[in-house]
């Protein structure tokens, strides 16, 4: 007798085969399909300008790839790195940070090299995390921690930032407020850490010094690990200041500051990162690094190491703030002319779209895979919006319009926030100025058709 097996379903999902999978996918949404696979080439227009996804559509400069190119030429860069990262990056990582973070660093036990920001970040939670464990994260919040921090037992606690925008004619970072009570009353006997991000993605919030000095003493008073992903550090706008909360009377020994060569350099794909922090914090990390990646990509290393080394010499950085402010420019001058609301980020390469304006028919055809999420992937706002819970089955998609119709892609803003908060971030689609100048035009171009699809306003 023959016996047809069928795949087994965990907890919903097809495993696809006989054998179950780890339950810690469901709860990290794993394995639910992500933004990213919805609003990428293969599901839209051919010819769609895509400011949905952060990563540059041009190269690093010509003299850091032939680094790279100089490293794959030797012998040793071909081969294992030491885990801690390979002496001459951890050495100008070391020189390029001392003055920032007005100490000595000691490139043998405070920097710790990492295959990307992420997987240093992954290293982390490994590192110090026990079941149960919470972990509070500012909303909206870079996607890849939330699983990051489940598949290490983690629980994830959400303290929104609230966009204070409504009277403000011109919102920028800053009127995305922290509530120190609300942080506050977030902390538990299990919390364990306070992930920060600044410049932060997707609102381009330059946390100020008054705020990131509160999440210090809460940090400080009740005993918390800090983890400041600081990825977006060099891509600070209109004079802010970027405070590392690293640097604050008492927070060294209890912070990990993070840091990425694909930011930094335009280079996402190198997947090259690094960590910087007390012996106490990066010691274990190591180990868990070790473990998870043994060591990062060598010769990627080195070119990161020649573009730290090179970067004043190429006057490369201001170079570089200045290009993206220019992009930019682009793209909230467009906004700015349709007299369409967003929030100008003070830093990083976001801008925040308020989309309550787009008018969108009802009948519009929507796929399938947007059902179910927020309704910045398909409300039209009405003058009052609903309660979070009601759904319009009329109701069309924002940013899958504005990818169809306009040919430009965002990214909802509402993927960034958990199931409670998602109505916070609805409103919005964040746009990413992570692209060549003249695709910035281009795009600039085409979202002036937006002008069609507002609705008319009440006199
Ligand atoms: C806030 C934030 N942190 C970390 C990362 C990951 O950086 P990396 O590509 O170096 O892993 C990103 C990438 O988009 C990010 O936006």
């Amino acid at each position: 007798m023959t016996t047809t097996q069928t795949a087994p379903k965990q907890n919903g999902i097809e495993s696809g085969g006989p054998i179950r999978f780890s339950s810690r996918l469901k709860e990290g949404r794993a394995l639910a399909q992500d933004v990213w696979s919805i609003y990428n080439a293969v599901n839209l227009p051919p010819d769609c300008l895509n400011l949905g996804q952060g990563y540059m559509n041009f190269a690093p400069p010509l003299w850091i790839r032939e680094a790279a190119e100089e490293a794959l030429r030797t012998v040793p860069a071909n081969h294992y790195s030491h885990p801690k990262g390979r002496l001459r990056l951890r050495e100008a990582l070391k020189k390029h940070y001392e003055a920032d973070f007005g100490r000595t660093l000691d490139a043998e036990t405070e920097i710790l090299v990492t295959s990307g920001a992420n997987e240093g970040q992954y290293s982390v939670f490994v590192a110090f995390l026990e079941h149960g464990d919470e972990v509070i994260l500012f909303e909206p919040f870079f996607d890849q921690y939330l699983p990051s921090v489940t598949f290490n037992g983690g629980v994830p606690v959400y303290v929104p930032l609230h966009p204070r925008t409504a009277g403000v004619d011109k919102p920028t970072g800053h009127d995305w407020k922290m509530d120190v009570d609300e942080l506050r009353r977030a902390i538990t006997p299990r919390t364990k850490m306070i992930v920060l991000n600044t410049p932060h993605n997707p609102v381009g919030k330059v946390f100020t010094r008054t705020e990131v000095e509160a999440i210090a003493d809460i940090a400080k008073e009740f005993n918390l690990l800090v983890m400041s992903d600081e990825v977006y550090e060099c891509l600070v706008f209109d004079g802010e200041e970027h405070v590392r909360i690293a640097t604050l009377p008492g927070m060294w020994e209890r912070t990990v500051t993070v840091g990425s060569a694909g930011k930094s350099f335009a280079a996402t794909g190198w997947r090259v990162g690094w960590l910087i922090g007390p012996e106490s914090i990066i010691k274990p990390t190591l180990a868990a690094s070790t473990r998870i990646v043994f060591c990062s990509n060598s010769p990627l290393q080195e070119a990161a190491a020649a573009g730290l080394e090179l970067s004043k010499a190429h006057n490369f950085f201001p170079t570089q703030t200045k290009e993206y402010a220019e992009r930019r420019e682009v793209l909230i001058k467009v906004f700015d002319d349709l007299g369409m609301k967003y929030t100008l980020p003070q830093g990083s390469y976001f801008v925040l779209l308020d989309i309550s304006d787009l008018d969108i028919p009802d009948d519009y055809p929507f796929p399938e895979s947007l059902n179910g999420r927020g309704r910045d992937f398909k409300w039209v706002f009405p003058s009052t919006r609903p309660p979070c819970s009601i759904f319009s089955p009329h109701s069309p998609r924002a940013c899958w319009f504005m990818a169809m119709e306009i040919g430009v892609s965002s990214i909802p803003v509402s993927e960034f926030y958990c199931e409670e908060h998602r109505n916070i971030g609805e409103a919005y689609a964040r746009f990413a100025f992570c692209k060549d100048i003249d695709t910035m035009h281009a795009a600039a171009e085409r979202l002036k058709n937006l002008s069609k699809h507002l609705k008319k306003k009440q006199i």
